[in-house]
C-alpha cells in the first residue's frame, strides 16, 4: 500500500472543536472554515478558499486527484470533513513552492512533461512530495506503490514514473 494516512475517523481529533468555525492552517496561513458536517475539505479548499489545485475526480476516494497533505501525510481531501480539521495543518499543491521556487516534484513533472490534460498532476505531485520526504531514494517498486491510488486517464504512466525518479534526483541535489 501507499502512504495514505488513515481515515479521519481513525485519527484522533485534536482539540475537540466547538463553535461554528473550524480553525486550521492551510499552506502556512491560519484560516477559519464554516463548520459544515457535510462539507468536504476538497470543496472548502476550492470554493471557500479559492485553492483549485486539488481536483474533483471521483469524489469517492478512488482517483487521488484531490490529494493534499494533512499533517504532512497524503490524504484524499474529498474524504475529509471540514469539522474534523480543528488545529490541523493542510498543504495543497499551491503551498509546495518555497520563495517562488517550485519543489523537486513540481520541477520534475514540468521538465519531463509528465502530463497531458494535467487533471491528475496536482495529486501526483503532492503524492510524490510525500513519498520523497519519507523515502528520499525510492526504488521503482516504492514509486509504483506510492502512486497506485492516483489515477491518470490520459498520460502514459511511464512518463509519470520517470518524473518521480527525476524528482528524487532533484531533491537529493537540493539536499546537497
Ligand atoms: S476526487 Fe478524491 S479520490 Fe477522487
Ligand atoms: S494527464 Fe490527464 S488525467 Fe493524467
Amino acid at each position: 500500500m501507499g502512504t495514505e494516512a488513515g481515515s479521519p475517523a481513525e485519527r484522533s481529533a485534536p482539540g475537540g472543536a466547538t463553535g461554528s468555525r473550524v480553525r486550521l492552517s492551510v499552506n502556512g496561513k491560519e484560516v477559519k472554515l464554516a463548520r459544515d458536517p457535510d462539507r468536504s475539505l476538497l470543496e472548502a479548499l476550492r470554493v471557500e478558499l479559492g485553492l483549485t489545485g486539488a481536483k474533483y475526480g471521483c469524489g469517492e476516494g478512488e482517483c487521488g486527484a484531490c490529494t493534499i497533505l494533512l499533517g504532512g501525510r497524503p490524504v484524499r481531501s474529498c474524504q475529509v470533513r471540514v469539522g474534523e480539521l480543528e488545529g490541523l495543518e493542510v498543504t495543497t499543491v499551491e503551498g509546495l513552492a518555497r520563495d517562488g521556487h517550485l519543489n523537486p516534484a513540481q520541477r520534475a513533472f514540468a521538465e519531463l512533461g509528465a502530463f497531458q490534460c494535467g487533471y491528475c498532476t496536482p495529486g501526483m505531485v503532492v503524492r510524490t512530495t510525500a513519498l520523497l520526504r519519507a523515502t528520499p531514494d525510492p526504488s521503482e517498486e516504492d514509486i509504483r506503490e506510492a502512486l497506485e491510488g492516483n489515477v491518470c486517464r490520459c498520460c502514459g504512466y511511464s512518463r509519470i514514473l520517470r518524473a518521480v525518479g527525476r524528482a528524487a534526483e532533484l531533491a537529493r541535489e537540493e539536499e546537497g
